[in-house]
Formats: structure tokens, C-alpha cells, sequence
């Protein structure tokens, strides 16, 4: 196999980006692109925060192939100053903080295989575009996108990554929202996934409950199965709210505690909705 050039190193720039190559997409990119993106606009129905779909809209994200970011920068960028970047594959951890806390999205450019449709080792280009990309058009969500960037160089340098990463996980990958119309999702890790679309709404096993910065920033995930616990935000705004205090002493105390398995829950816990922890169904691996 000829290395794609969608993860080719060669032209890397010292801030991990690349071009992205567009024309170099193949029609067999092209149709896996298409193929997942309208399964998951039909599952995200009534499942997704209703402006993630329509955002989707309004970056004129089409079914029939892989965006090119010059185009979806042309309306990103006048929405709300954020531009999407390539690079070729995950990027060390203060590059990638440096890039949101400047309103860059480092997205990979390259697109997992027809073979592997529901099986993914690591985020692709449909994860890291359809995923996130239109939430970066919501004003307050694109806030905080930037502050978890900049509380993320922040927190490098105070040896608590470890605390910070488990916020992005069970908010921006993997959260879930109240709205009039009951639980939806807003994690991109579930948002570009089928799988755990109907999974994280609608599957009996995951504890469901009330976001609590403190008790997320505990609590361990599994980066190999579907979650054991989704944490649930009110909305935007108050995840921003949430998150504005700083957070240097809370990490201070935090050492001093335990943390929590990804499956428990604790006294002090909002459970909306126990999980029966059963979900041993056999299945393939499936992460963000
Ligand atoms: N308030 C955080 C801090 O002081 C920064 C932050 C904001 C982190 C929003 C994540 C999200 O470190
Ligand atoms: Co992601």
C-alpha cells in the first residue's frame, strides 16, 4: 500500500499542520464520507442537540463527500473566527491546546476504510468534521472550546492534565444535554458514532448523571467500549458558567482524593437515570 498521503508527515509545519489535500481524495474516500454521514443524520434526529443539525446545514456539509476546509473555513471563520485545520494525526498535547486557545480545530484529514464503518483505532477525519466542527458554530460552545484550550496549557504546566482530559472527554466527546424535548446528545464522540448514538440515549446499562466538575474530573473513562457514565449539562451556558472559576486550587484538592471508577456512582451523585451495568454484549471495539 502507498502511504496516504491524508497521514503523510512530510509537510508538517512546526504547529503539526498540513494541507489537506483535498483533490487527492479518492471516490471510494469520498463514498465512506457519504455513507456515514447520512446514517448518522438520519440517528442523530431527534437524538442530537437540535443546532448541531442544523449547523451541519449551515456549513453546507454535504452527503455526497469529504468537506474540503477551505470551504468550510469560508463560513466557520465569518461565524465565529474558529478555522479548521489538517494535520495528519493525533498532536502533542500543547499543540494541540495552543491551536484551540488561538480558535484553530486540528482535524486529521484522512478517512477510515469501508471495512471499517463502525471500527476505528482512533479518530478520522468524519470523527473530527462531523463530530465537531458544527458546534464550533454555536457562539458559547465555541467559547469554551477556546477557554479549555488556553485552561489546557494552563494545566500542563501544573502537572494536571490528567483532570483537565476528563473534562474534555465527558463534555466535549462524550457529553449529554437536557433540552425541552428531553436528553440529547453534544459529544462528538457520540455524535459520529452509530453505534453509541442509540446507545448513550437509549441502552439500560450507563449511569446517566447531573454534571458535576469536581466528580468528572474524578472519574476514570474507557477509551475501548461505550461509556459506563455519561455526565449531563444543563446547556451551554452553564457547562461555561461551570467551568469559568479557576481551576488551580481545585486541582490542588482533588490530589487528595480517590478517584472514581467509570462505572460507579457516589452518594452525592444527581443520577438522572441508573445504569444497570450489565452491557456485556459482545461487539466490536468502537471509540471516538
Ligand atoms: N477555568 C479553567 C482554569 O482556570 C480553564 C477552563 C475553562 C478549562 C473552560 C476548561 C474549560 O484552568
Ligand atoms: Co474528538
Amino acid at each position: 500500500m502507498p502511504v496516504d498521503i491524508h497521514r503523510d508527515t512530510t509537510g508538517q509545519r512546526a504547529d503539526y499542520t498540513i494541507d489537506q489535500n483535498w483533490d487527492a481524495y479518492t471516490a471510494e474516500e469520498h463514498a465512506v464520507w457519504a455513507t456515514l454521514f447520512q446514517r448518522q443524520v438520519r440517528l442523530l434526529k431527534d437524538r442530537v442537540v437540535p443546532v448541531f443539525l442544523d449547523h451541519v446545514d449551515g456549513l453546507a456539509m454535504a452527503g455526497d463527500g469529504i468537506p474540503d476546509f477551505r470551504r468550510l473555513n469560508d463560513i466557520l471563520h465569518k461565524a465565529t473566527g474558529w478555522t479548521v485545520v489538517a494535520v495528519p494525526g493525533l498532536v502533542p498535547d500543547a499543540t494541540f491546546f495552543e491551536h484551540l486557545a488561538n480558535r484553530r480545530f486540528p482535524s486529521t484529514c484522512f478517512i477510515r476504510k469501508p471495512e471499517e464503518l463502525d471500527y476505528l483505532e482512533e479518530p478520522d477525519t468524519f470523527h473530527d468534521v462531523f463530530g465537531h466542527v458544527p458546534l464550533l458554530l454555536d457562539p458559547v460552545f465555541a467559547d469554551y472550546m477556546q477557554e479549555y484550550g488556553k485552561g489546557g496549557l494552563k494545566a500542563d504546566g501544573q502537572g494536571a492534565l490528567k483532570r483537565l482530559a476528563r473534562l474534555y472527554w465527558y463534555t466535549v466527546e462524550f457529553g449529554l444535554t437536557r433540552t425541552p424535548d428531553g436528553l440529547r446528545i453534544y459529544g462528538a464522540g457520540i455524535a459520529s458514532s452509530a453505534g453509541e448514538t442509540v446507545f448513550a440515549l437509549e441502552d439500560r446499562s450507563p449511569n446517566r448523571v447531573a454534571f458535576d466538575l469536581e466528580r468528572v474530573m474524578r472519574t476514570d473513562y474507557r477509551i475501548d467500549d461505550y461509556q459506563e457514565t455519561y455526565f449531563v449539562i444543563p446547556g451551554f451556558r452553564s457547562l461555561m458558567k461551570a467551568t469559568e472559576a479557576d481551576f488551580t486550587p481545585i486541582y490542588a484538592r482533588l490530589d487528595e482524593l480517590a478517584d472514581i471508577p467509570s462505572g460507579a456512582v457516589t452518594d452525592g451523585d444527581h443520577v438522572l437515570n441508573f445504569g444497570t451495568g450489565k452491557y456485556h454484549r459482545e461487539r466490536q471495539r468502537q471509540t471516538a
